[in-house]
């Protein structure tokens, strides 16, 4: 008899040419456990319904167990002739249990099992990543905490800007990651759908109970169209364009410290432990990690592109092409999931460099704004005290001096020199979300407590 599970309408074997282009095993094999999942509910329910006796589910459910235990130990052959890894494990069953492994397949399709395997990886990589996302956010917060009181130059177009205190810039990262965490905890909704019992395309004659395997495999529902079911991608798409964000999250930051960690900024002390060396410079330490973090974005979002592309001309229901949507999704949660784990050691590890940073502190008018605002405040338009501050700011760059260093006379107001300088400007703050100290310590706070 074939090994083909559809050898029944075929005479003759397969082109071997084509079973090596049409297998999935080579990649799907890391779905085993998820697939195993699966059959297991769909068994148990199966017996529920009356298609098996009790006995039978009892021992498909332990020879599945039995050969989940051998793909762990390794013991598993994998043939490209067995397609994929539910043929893998179908074949396995029936080696073990004869015609019993044989009626595991009633009501179902390998077009629903395999988005139900999908679904269940998905679910799992999901919270992995919320663990992983946590504790980046945690490597951010302890930064704040430990730099708290430094302050930053502030940045916009890369050039100085306005003071911030360094813990709110390590808290601007804690944000990014929980809306990041926050998105996948939305796109979670959709992927715990059930699909299985959807069957091939239409559902099924025989009286399943998709209520009872949303239960066993803790589905918060149960997908209602089964033509929907075997064409839905759109948990894959909506995960991987997650993860792409989470990629160009991580790439800025990246970017970033490649340019702090610069003779030129020399704002950070990487660990040795998280860099490398040159073969021919003696004197480099690189921030590789940096630079492959910031260049396997474009992995990431490369498999989002993919996934659009494959899904974007596809008819209704299964379609043979849905097979490559699994390379794209793997590889961009791997990548994702590799650039996590070296990142939240990373944060965790790096030093600002204090006196480098205060050193250059007062360079750059980071004070001018707050002048202006303090023009603003005894009722200057601000218009005009933006041209106030504009026309001391070029006087500065004549006389090659900082605000503070100008006579007070030149001010319209003598009074307002009290502004000036980077420590009186970065006290003046006080709007909801800014870098204002005590507001700062509030947030620190805060997180602190979200993330215990
Ligand atoms: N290996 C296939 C995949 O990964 C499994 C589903 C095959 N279904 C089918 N009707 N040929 O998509």
């Amino acid at each position: 008899m074939s090994q083909k599970t559809w050898g029944g309408r075929f005479s003759g074997g397969t082109d071997s040419r084509v079973e090596a282009f049409t297998e999935s095993i080579s990649f799907d094999k890391r779905l085993y456990r998820h697939d195993i999942q699966g059959s297991q509910a769909h068994a148990r329910m199966l017996a529920e319904v009356g298609m098996l006796t009790a006995q039978e589910a009892e021992q498909i459910v332990r020879a599945l167990d039995d050969i989940g235990a051998d793909i762990d130990a390794g013991k598993m052959e994998y043939k490209i002739s067995l397609e994929d890894i539910h043929t893998h494990i179908e074949r396995a069953l029936i080696a073990r249990l004869g015609d019993t492994g044989r009626k595991l397949h009633t009501g179902r399709s390998r077009n629903d099992q395999v988005v139900t395997d999908l679904k269940l990886w998905t679910r799992d990589a999901i919270d992995e990543l919320d663990s992983l996302l946590a504790d980046l956010q945690r490597s951010f917060v302890e930064s704040a905490e430990r730099e708290r009181g430094l302050i930053l130059p502030g940045y916009t177009h890369l050039q100085r800007a306005q003071p911030v205190l360094a813990a709110h810039y390590f808290l601007a990262y804690a944000e990014k990651f929980q809306r990041d965490r926050e998105r996948l905890a939305d796109c979670r909704k959709r992927v715990n759908v059930l699909p299985l019992g959807a069957a091939a395309l239409a559902g099924t004659s025989l009286p399943i109970d998709r209520e009872s395997v949303r239960a066993k495999l803790a589905f918060d529902s149960v997908a209602r169209n089964s033509l929907d079911v075997s064409s839905d991608r759109d948990f894959a798409l909506e995960f991987v364009f997650c993860l792409s964000l989470v990629a160009a999250h991580l790439s800025g930051w990246a970017e970033e410290w490649v340019i702090w960690s610069t003779t030129e900024f020399n704002f950070l002390d990487l660990p040795d432990a998280f860099c490398t060396g040159s073969s021919i410079m003696p004197h480099k330490k690189n921030p590789d990690v940096l630079e492959l973090t910031r260049g396997k974005a474009g992995r990431v979002i490369g498999a989002l592109q993919q996934l659009f592309l494959l899904v974007k001309g596809l008819p209704l229901a299964y379609n043979r092409d849905l097979q490559e949507d699994k390379t794209a999704l793997f590889d961009a949660f791997d990548t994702v999931q590799g650039c996590l784990a070296v990142a939240a050691p990373l944060v965790s590890q790096t030093k600002l460099r204090r006196e480098v940073i205060a050193a250059r502190i007062e360079d750059g008018f980071l004070d001018a704004t707050t002048l202006m605002e303090a023009l603003i405040a005894r009722g200057v338009p601000m218009r005009s005290a933006h041209e106030v501050v504009g026309n001391l700011v070029r006087e500065c760059e004549q006389r090659k001096c900082r605000l503070a260093d100008l006579p007070a006379e030149l001010f319209p107001a003598p009074e307002v020199k009290a502004a000036l300088g980077v420590a009186n400007s970065l006290a003046a703050f006080r709007s909801y979300g800014s870098t204002a100290p005590a507001e700062v310590e509030r947030q620190l706070g805060e997180w602190k407590e979200r993330l215990k």
